[in-house]
């Protein structure tokens, strides 16, 4: 590239970053995600790394944060509010140390004491103490000028309006973060774009009445100007915080090395989505005050401390379509065909857009630049759109009223809430839509339904499209010569897939009436159904002499699974898709559950799987024993079965608190002892 070029290109990509940041600090309205808009930093980092001919003002190395806004009065920090330098890796938190070594002219060899603190993504504010009292609380702004925001950070609860301890010093800013619980964010979602954005509008009212209302938070993590603290390095300076009345991160933690700061990383990384408040990275302080002193700053960052920034959940991409698919009970849901982009490691082509009514809010259309997030194992969804980058002629998208079957589709109306849905369905026309047939199909060789070995949902799609199945009962009658001729079958997989067809012909009545995918009768309500039944005969006669009240006895089943099993048997294909399969099935009765039976009185928790026993079966298998099921692993459990591949961490808590671990075959002899 020549000279002229590259100059052009930084440019571009200065004004890029004036226009975000000011967007992102200014407006606290975002219009890239936070990973892009660090990339964007970074990008031009590197360009005047390589090309030292290359300089503006505007620049990130420069500008800090951004100006304060015009509304509050402005007023200098007597120590700037400094910003962090970012790591991604562990080669670069191995730099950030070799530079600290280099500094301090040191060899390699001392381990490093940290300070490891989960960064929280919200605002930070610098709080003035004079003699105990909260004088003064400025918002970061620039780092060097921030806005005096007093009024509304006195309307926070955890923040203390004054102290009384002895050994607080006589002058103090505490500095920390103001953030926005997610479970509090919950209730105002539909205002902000994340709690970020949320705590920062929120913080910056007019009005402090207005403030109030909305539940902020304060962490603290640190100090400006000090005048009289004795403290000697930043653990001890987290427990002080602690006792004078300030909230503290209850994940700090003090580390020595390297490794043991990945090893902590990789553990918050992996309950990041549990905890109630967002956090981006860990940031890394050394621990002495006296170390830290003698590194210093370098332009606006200091040399002692680096955030070690979490994997990307969010991307950008453009939404090439809208597809409405039909779930098993008619719900409608959009779903965004995007260009397929890499987020943390995944590739995405389809997020989720929940239902009409988030498509309206949002207004989100086919055409548009999408930012898209991936957490967990959730379903990727969009987040929001960039209304400034949309063709002026793409047009709002409209929601289907009607199902890809072509019945009109229906909100229904919650009396409870006095709302109508926010989902739009296919009135339960069960098979006779072509589109909730299929997803039926799927669950009806689900894990907990008939669970049919070789007989997946994808396969069960092929055979759907080949018209092999159409209803449920289609599966116990196949056309195995046809099968034969398909790709990828062979004498040995149909024998096999014969084999285990007949093997699920015998099956439990709760998992038969589970199997139907009856709207509202789920797991639960179908044991509860087959417990009071006791048989499949009894279900039948009540079928046939519509007595649905009568299932208002059971405890647990209520109007609503009423109405939908009588709405499900008032269509005469499920009635006779019940008929064929009684012909075809042996249904076993419920099992009597043992009130003294060999597990009385004791609890379970299964990790890992186990060998021949589906995890559903091993559970009710210890019900049918009077055993009971515990869902987390406490002083209250007595036995954890372990099977292959179990969670590590259930297997240590277990260990810590000396609970009786059994592997497969002794849990088995317990079961057989007494039977
Ligand atoms: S220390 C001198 N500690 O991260 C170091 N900052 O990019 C700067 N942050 O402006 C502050 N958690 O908003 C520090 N435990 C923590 C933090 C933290 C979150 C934020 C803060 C700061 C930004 C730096």
């Amino acid at each position: 590239m020549k000279k002229e070029e590259i100059k052009k290109l930084y440019k571009k990509k200065i004004n890029q970053f004036k226009k975000n940041n000011f967007l992102y600090f200014e407006k606290n309205a975002p219009k890239i995600s936070d990973s892009n808009f660090d990339q964007l930093k970074s990008e031009i980092l590197e360009l005047e790394k390589k090309f030292s001919f290359l300089k503006s003002q505007d620049s990130p190395s420069k500008v800090l944060g951004f100006k304060p806004s015009k509304n509050f009065n402005k007023v200098s920090h007597k120590k700037p509010m400094l910003s962090l330098a970012n790591a991604f890796s562990e080669e670069d938190l191995k730099n950030f140390e070799k530079k600290i070594f280099n500094f301090l002219d040191q060899s390699q060899n001392t381990a490093l004491e940290y300070s490891a603190e989960p960064k929280i993504d919200g605002i930070s504010a610098s709080l003035l103490y004079k003699n105990g009292e909260f004088v003064q609380g400025l918002s970061r702004g620039d780092g060097k000028e921030g806005e005096d925001i007093t009024a509304n950070l006195k309307t926070i609860k955890d923040i203390p309006k004054k102290i009384n301890s002895k050994n607080f010093p006589e002058e103090i800013d505490i500095r920390g973060e103001v953030f926005i619980q997610n479970s509090d964010f919950e209730t105002i979602k539909e205002k902000f774009a994340n709690p970020r954005n949320a705590a920062s509008g929120t913080l910056r009212q007019k009005n402090p009445e207005d403030t109030k209302k909305i539940p902020l938070k304060f962490i603290a993590y640190t100090y400006g100007f000090e005048k009289g603290m004795k403290i000697e390095n930043q653990s001890e300076f987290l427990n002080y915080l602690d006792k004078w009345g300030f909230k503290t991160n209850p994940f700090n933690k003090t580390l020595i090395g390297i490794e043991e700061l990945m090893k902590n990383y990789i553990s918050i990384e992996k309950i990041r989505n549990e905890i109630n408040f967002d956090i981006d990275g860990i940031v890394y302080k050394i621990n002495d005050f006296k170390i830290q002193k003698r590194l210093g700053n370098v332009a606006n960052a200091p040399r002692w401390a680096i955030a070690h920034k979490f994997s990307a959940n969010k991307g950008v991409s453009k939404i090439l379509d809208i597809d409405i698919q039909v779930g098993r009970t008619g719900a409608l849901t959009p779903v965004a065909k995007i260009k397929p982009i890499n987020i943390g490691g995944v590739v995405v082509s389809n997020a989720t857009l929940h239902n009409e009514d988030e498509i309206n809010r949002k207004d989100i259309r086919i055409g548009d630049v999408a930012i898209v997030e991936r957490a967990g194992d959730v379903i990727p969804h969009v987040v929001s759109v960039d209304k400034d980058k949309r063709n002026k002629d793409i047009k709002k998208f409209i929601f289907p009223t009607k199902c890809p079957c072509g019945f009109n589709t229906v909100k229904e109306f919650n009396k409870i809430t006095k709302k109508y849905d926010a989902v739009r369905r296919c009135p339960d026309r069960g098979f006779d839509c072509d589109k909730m047939a299929i997803e039926k199909l799927k669950h009806f060789v689900s894990k907990e339904a008939f669970n049919i070995d070789g007989l997946g949902k994808k396969i069960v799609e092929q055979f759907w499209e080949l018209k092999l199945i159409k209803l449920p009962q289609d599966i116990f009658s196949l056309d195995y010569d046809k099968i034969e001729k398909l790709d990828g079958w062979g004498k040995l997989s149909i024998a096999n897939l014969k084999y285990s067809i007949k093997e699920k012909t015998k099956i439990s009545f709760e998992r038969f009436i589970y199997s139907l995918g009856i709207r509202h009768i789920g797991l639960e309500n179908a044991k509860l159904i087959s417990k009071n039944l006791k048989t499949s005969s009894n279900f039948l006669n009540l079928l046939k002499n519509k007595k649905f009240e009568e299932l208002v006895n059971i405890d647990g089943i209520g109007e609503t699974q009423i109405n939908s099993i009588k709405n499900f048997f008032s269509n005469k294909t499920n009635l006779n898709i019940i008929n064929q399969l009684n012909k075809v099935l042996k249904i076993s009765d419920a099992s009597v559950i043992k009130k003294y039976g060999p597990l009385a009185n004791k609890t379970f928790m299964l990790t890992g799987k186990l060998n021949g026993i589906s995890r559903a079966e091993a559970k009710s298998l210890i019900e049918e024993n009077s055993g009971s099921i515990v869902s987390n692993v406490s002083k209250k459990l007595d036995y954890l079965i372990v099977g292959e591949k179990p969670t590590k961490r259930k297997v240590e808590s277990a260990k810590e608190l000396k609970i009786k671990i059994l592997n497969q075959q002794e849990w088995s002899k317990i079961l057989n002892k007494s039977s």
